[in-house]
């Protein structure tokens, strides 16, 4: 039969904490974040942990659970029947402010100054721009658009870990949308702005990225169309 308690070992502190453990009922559909709630509710209400939507639409509630970043708000904790217990950390690679909440400034600071911000090519006067939805670039951009900005990839990147100035997944992801928005002022400008060894070039393709990202978003295609851009670009 199974246990109707799940045993929950949580970060607590800074990077300097230690594991907490809590025991909580197990409940029909329970997700990673309805386990953290009830502790922080009915257990310890000094955890500290981020969520908002609570529908996968917000990117905030990221977490570490059993060593895998996921999104805690559409992680069943069922999944986890396999193992004795679920053990909770804040995402890595960022700096913790406290339990599970990270500080998200270097990763949307990469964004900014990978310059990821849309730039409009037209003048406000001009007629609504016309985009093919079928055409290659239009799609491309599509398919790299959904990201709710939740850092899971971020956190899944060795290369992010051994380079702290590696622009990481997300950044790279979000220039390769404006790359291909035929509305987006200087596309050659963002190109030349990744690419680097801290930029496009410095991804080793390992795709853990394109794994775990929670929105099955591919990361790690866009940083290749970026790499294929930037050698043609070269030659
Ligand atoms: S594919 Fe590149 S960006 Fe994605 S996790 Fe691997 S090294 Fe990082
Ligand atoms: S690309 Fe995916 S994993 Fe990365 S920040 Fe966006 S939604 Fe999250
Ligand atoms: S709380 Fe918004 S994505 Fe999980």
């Amino acid at each position: 039969m199974q246990n109707q308690v799940i045993n929950v070992e949580v970060w607590r502190s800074d990077s300097n904490g230690s594991f907490a453990n809590y025991k909580v009922p197990r409940l029909d559909k329970q997700t990673i974040l309805d386990v953290v709630t009830y502790i922080q509710r009915k257990l310890d209400n000094t955890l500290s942990y981020r969520y908002s939507c609570r529908v996968g639409m917000c990117g905030t509630c990221a977490m570490t659970v059993n060593g895998i970043p996921r999104w805690a708000c559409r992680t069943q904790a069922t999944i986890f029947d396999s193992s004795d217990r679920i053990r909770i950390e804040p995402l890595k690679n960022f700096p913790v402010i406290k339990d599970l909440v990270v500080n998200m400034d270097p990763f949307f600071q990469k964004w900014k100054s990978a310059g990821a911000a849309f730039s409009a090519a037209d003048q406000y006067t001009d007629d609504f721009a016309k985009v093919r939805p079928d055409s290659i670039a239009r799609q491309a951009a599509d398919q790299a658009i959904e990201c709710i900005g939740c850092g899971v990839c971020y956190s899944a990147c060795d290369v992010v870990k051994w380079s702290p100035d590696y622009l990481g997944p997300a950044a790279l992801n979000r220039i390769w949308t404006l790359y291909n928005d035929e509305r987006q002022d200087s596309r050659n400008h963002l190109l030349r702005n990744v690419a680097s060894d801290s930029g496009c070039l410095g991804c080793h393709t390992t795709q853990s990225c394109t794994r775990f990202c929670p929105k099955e978003l591919d990361p790690s295609g866009s940083i290749a169309g970026l790499k294929r851009v930037a050698f043609r670009a070269l030659f």
